[in-house]
């Protein structure tokens, strides 16, 4: 049985920060025709599929999850996704159309994520977004993953137009496979801030196994680290000197001695198979707080180096670790102090889904990319040239002659 997160998201937690004096978000306009997008997000082991219109509202988000499927492994297991993947459209795709209230012919343009992820998962959601494109006979978007992420944070939690992102702003996506500060001008993506190693939420999901919770790891050690005293002994922050990086592997190497030393203190049982970690005692919880505390200092940190040496006007957070709880709370309060607009991405929109696929096409049609002329599965899929080359840009001349 699929399960689905699916139709109308609740509430927003999307700050807007007009009260501060900042500008109010712009909103998409609500163009008298209103093209549809379906998106296709087959990267890793979600099946997602959504239809936004014209203004970027979300008229139907269907994600189905396979975790049960890969639970008893720890981790996502290949080609288990890709045989789900296959298993799961036709329902999440017909679940979608329901929703939105459409039909397939009534969709304008495909978007299916191109990469990077898992080669025969993105392969899946590729055919099939250039298949129903070619049979529509309508334009087609192969989206860089990061592409959707980063864009984001702009849709609208309750139904609404999405907000236009300003021509320049700057992007944080943390998933379990990015860590990254981007700069973004006029649809073009360059990278201000990598990780080293490890990226953030790899390194949650690495310590939660460590502690035999359930795979996703990541929010789970988050919740526990809610209920946890920050114990700041075994934590320093990866010091950066000169160029900026972010670095998470020196921080996973301490968390997993003190989960030793715990072990080796008689305080915490070494033979792990916790699942949700209810049975573990106080001093885990304590570990975990700070580990998580250090985490989102490094994020903070290089936040506020980079801010120092060329301020941010506007910060768009998203992926899926933007569902952190204090990394949430102390990037309110960072903004706040340091006069940034904030947009964090709506909780619903935080992990892999469709919706943001789909509008991370609508932001490349605004920017006059009219689709992609070539599109092969990419596992790794550098995004310091987005859109893509091969992405075609209709309105070129029409650019170069609104610039005097
Ligand atoms: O963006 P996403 O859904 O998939 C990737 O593109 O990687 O991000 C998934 C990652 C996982 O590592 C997961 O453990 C982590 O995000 N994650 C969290 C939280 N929620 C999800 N990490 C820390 N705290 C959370 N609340
Ligand atoms: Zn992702």
């Amino acid at each position: 049985m699929v399960g689905y997160r699916s139709g109308r998201p609740q509430n927003t937690t999307m700050v807007r920060l007009t009260e501060r004096g900042l500008k109010p978000p712009e909103r998409y306009p609500v163009a008298p025709e209103h093209p549809l997008i379906l998106g296709i997000e087959t990267s890793c082991d979600d099946t997602a599929c959504a239809v936004i219109d014209g203004a970027g509202r979300v008229l139907a988000s269907v994600v189905s999850s396979q975790l049960a499927a890969h639970r008893p492994y720890g981790g996502v297991v290949p080609e288990i996704a890709s045989r789900e993947h296959l298993k799961n459209w036709p329902a999440v795709s017909a679940e979608a159309l329901r929703v939105a209230g459409i039909e397939l012919p009534d969709v304008d343009a495909v978007a299916a994520t191109r990469g990077p992820g898992l080669v025969g998962s993105l392969l899946v959601g590729l055919s099939l977004g250039r298949g129903i494109a070619r049979g529509l006979e309508v334009p087609f978007h192969g989206v860089h993953h990061i592409e959707g992420h980063l864009v984001s944070p702009f849709l609208d939690a309750e139904l609404g137009a999405a907000s236009v992102a300003p021509e320049r702003f700057h992007g944080l996506v943390i998933s379990g496979g990015h860590t990254s500060l981007l700069d973004v001008r006029d649809g073009q993506v360059s990278s201000m801030v990598e990780t080293r190693d490890d990226a953030m939420g790899e390194v949650f999901d690495k310590v939660g196994k460590r502690l035999g919770l359930d795979y996703p790891q990541g929010p789970r050690v988050d919740e526990l680290a809610e209920e946890g005293e920050p114990d700041p002994r075994p934590f320093s922050v990866a010091r950066a000197k000169g160029e900026l990086f972010f670095s998470f592997s020196g921080l996973k190497t301490q968390a997993l001695r003190a989960i030793e030393q715990l072990e080796r203190d008689g305080v915490l049982s070494g033979a792990s198979a916790h699942g949700n970690g209810e049975d573990l005692p106080a001093a885990t919880r304590d570990l975990l707080a700070g580990f998580r505390r250090t985490a989102v200092d490094q994020i903070l940190d290089r936040l506020e180096r980079s801010h120092s040496a060329r301020p941010i006007d506007l910060l768009a957070v998203s992926g899926g670790v933007a569902a952190n709880r204090l990394l949430r709370r102390e990037l309110v309060s960072w903004a706040d102090r340091s006069g940034v607009d904030l947009r964090l991405v709506p909780l619903i929109y935080s992990g892999d889904n469709a919706a943001m696929i789909a509008f991370a096409a609508l932001e490349r049609q605004r920017h006059g990319f009219v689709g992609d002329s070539e599109i092969a599965p990419a596992s790794r899929l550098p995004f310091d040239k987005l859109p893509p080359e091969h992405a075609v840009l209709e309105r070129n001349a029409d650019r170069h002659q609104e610039t005097p």
